[in-house]
């Protein structure tokens, strides 16, 4: 098939979070079966300029509509590990992708929905005819609406589209007027059984019009996928997918084996593998001594814990929190490498860095860093996640490959992905990690708690936990199929029609 993912983020270069990831892992694993995979990007300033190859500027003059002119775009083309990608740079006075950074902005809703529609005249005027067009997220859902009302009468007319929704919490929610901005027909979607958000009636929501008006539509793990048919999982949204249910399922994300694989990782001071683990005890021994933690003493009954997030409530801020002390008084040492864009949860994290500056076994680092996130996996033993609610979650997969334990709250792709060690309905292969459902302290308690015990006790039984993690199969092989799967079912029903 030809796929086109019109998408806000893709790793390494625009990536804030797991979206980044699933964008280039999925196409990539699309590619590697022999599908044409393109993928449409904003051409972002603050974008990672270095990991683009020979990037280009097409030489076409593309107007694209918006707020009742048309406006020039330059195209360039560059590849991203190893995808071929467009990215769109508007030449509009808003200067929508020149902020220096991805989201966050005033007008995000007037960013994405501009880029929506550029995305959709690039692909009218360059007469590609895909198979797929598969959007992300709120910030790509306008395409939907835009392809059925503008486009197909024009003769881009050869796509079925797939929407993936990453998260319910974000909707992409406005005045009706705004939809007016990039060509949509207010009149027409702001209603009930379209675009009409479903608690606050005179606003539009973008995420429910890309449910409405794509043919298949999918979260990021069969759990999620439960999770938000009800009300506090869906937020409004519940309504929505209970009247497009047919189409609405959960596919687990994968990770991209190459990009994440610790015995070729160029970031790692020393890969390893499942067979040899000393590289990995090498790795939490260097990455000691650059973040000034005490090192190992005889037999290292101290357990490295890590910690990679974005700082925000869906992720269980004060259970991160309450991990660090809890693993300094379980004798644990513990490395959270996180950033908020909530000023006032960065300002906690960095009272709490200043508490623990310094200290022997404690170390926050608050900011987004690649390359020490690498290390971080590989050197650690455990691997904290006590999400609230968690889509799928990627950070669990990567620490198994690099062989630390995640301890997990079970939520959505959490549940779908870690199985408790103690948890005897599961067969011994399947076991790969410790797991919680109490939403506070003394849910992460249990799971914690356990977890450190068995490594102190038992350190054989131990080792062959890690390995047992590090050899399961995580990766998008399988995900990838199931994505060509419900592309074929859309393809072979009718065109036109959703
Ligand atoms: P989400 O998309 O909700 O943030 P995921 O678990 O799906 O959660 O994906 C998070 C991705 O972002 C992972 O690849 C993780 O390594 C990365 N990440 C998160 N915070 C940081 C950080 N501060 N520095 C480097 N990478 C980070
Ligand atoms: C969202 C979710 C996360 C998921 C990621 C990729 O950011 O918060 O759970 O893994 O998207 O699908």
């Amino acid at each position: 098939y030809h796929v086109v993912h019109i998408a806000a983020e893709m790793a390494p270069v625009a990536k804030v979070g797991g979206l980044g990831d699933v964008v280039t892992g999925l196409g990539r694993a699309l590619q590697k079966k022999g599908h044409l995979v393109e993928i449409i990007l904003p051409k972002y300033d603050c974008m990672d300029y270095s990991r683009i190859k020979n990037l280009k500027v097409l030489d076409v003059e593309l107007y694209s509509y918006f707020d009742g002119q048309t406006h020039k775009n330059k195209i360039w083309l560059g590849i991203v590990e190893g995808l071929p990608v467009y990215f769109i740079e508007p030449h509009h006075p808003a200067k929508f992708f020149w902020r220096g950074q991805f989201y966050g902005e005033n007008d995000d809703f007037k960013r994405f929905t501009y880029f929506c529609r550029a995305a959709l005249e690039f692909l009218l005027q360059s007469g590609k005819k895909p198979d797929m067009i598969h959007t992300h997220d709120w910030q790509t859902a306008a395409v939907a609406p835009l392809y059925w009302d503008i486009y197909v009468s024009q003769g881009l007319d050869s796509a079925r589209l797939a929407f993936t929704c990453h998260n319910f919490e974000y909707q992409g929610v406005d005045a009706p007027g705004a939809l007016a901005s990039c060509g949509l027909n207010v009149q027409q979607l702001h209603r009930p059984d379209r675009m009409q958000d479903n608690f606050v009636h005179d606003r539009v929501n973008l995420l429910k019009g890309g449910i409405v008006f794509s043919n298949v539509v999918t979260t990021v793990s069969p759990t999620y996928a439960q999770e938000v048919r009800a009300p506090e999982g869906g937020r409004g949204l519940h309504l929505t997918l209970a009247q497009h249910s047919k189409k609405f399922l959960g596919v687990l994300n994968g990770i991209d084996n190459e990009s994440w694989n610790p015995a070729t990782d160029p970031l790692l001071e020393f890969q390893f593998s499942a067979d040899d683990l000393s590289g990995k005890y090498a790795n939490k021994a260097a990455l000691r001594t650059r973040l000034g933690l005490a090192p190992s003493e005889g037999d290292d009954d101290r357990p490295l814990v890590g910690c990679i997030t974005r700082l925000v409530p869906q992720k269980g801020v004060h259970l991160i929190r309450h991990a660090i002390y809890r693993t300094l008084e379980c004798g644990g040492q513990f490395i959270l490498l996180g950033s908020s864009p909530v000023p006032s949860i960065q300002r906690e994290f960095e009272g709490i860095a200043r508490d623990f500056d310094q200290h022997p076994h404690i170390r926050l680092v608050l900011k987004y860093d690649e390359a020490l996130s690498h290390s971080i996996y590989a050197a650690s033993d455990m691997f904290v996640i006590p999400s609230i609610f968690e889509p799928c979650g990627l950070t669990q997969m990567i620490a198994m490959r690099y062989g630390s334990i995640p301890v997990v709250r079970k939520t959505g792709g959490l549940n779908d992905s870690v199985f408790d060690a103690d948890d005897s309905s599961y067969p011994e292969e399947k076991k790969n990690g410790f797991t919680f459902s109490a939403a506070n302290e003394g849910g992460l308690n249990f799971a914690l708690d356990r977890a450190m015990a068995y490594y102190r006790t038992n350190r054989q039984w131990w080792r062959n936990l890690v390995t047992r993690a590090m050899k399961m199969d995580y990766s998008w092989d399988h995900s990838a199929d199931e994505y060509i799967d419900l592309y074929r079912q859309c393809l072979e029903r009718s065109k036109t029609k959703l």
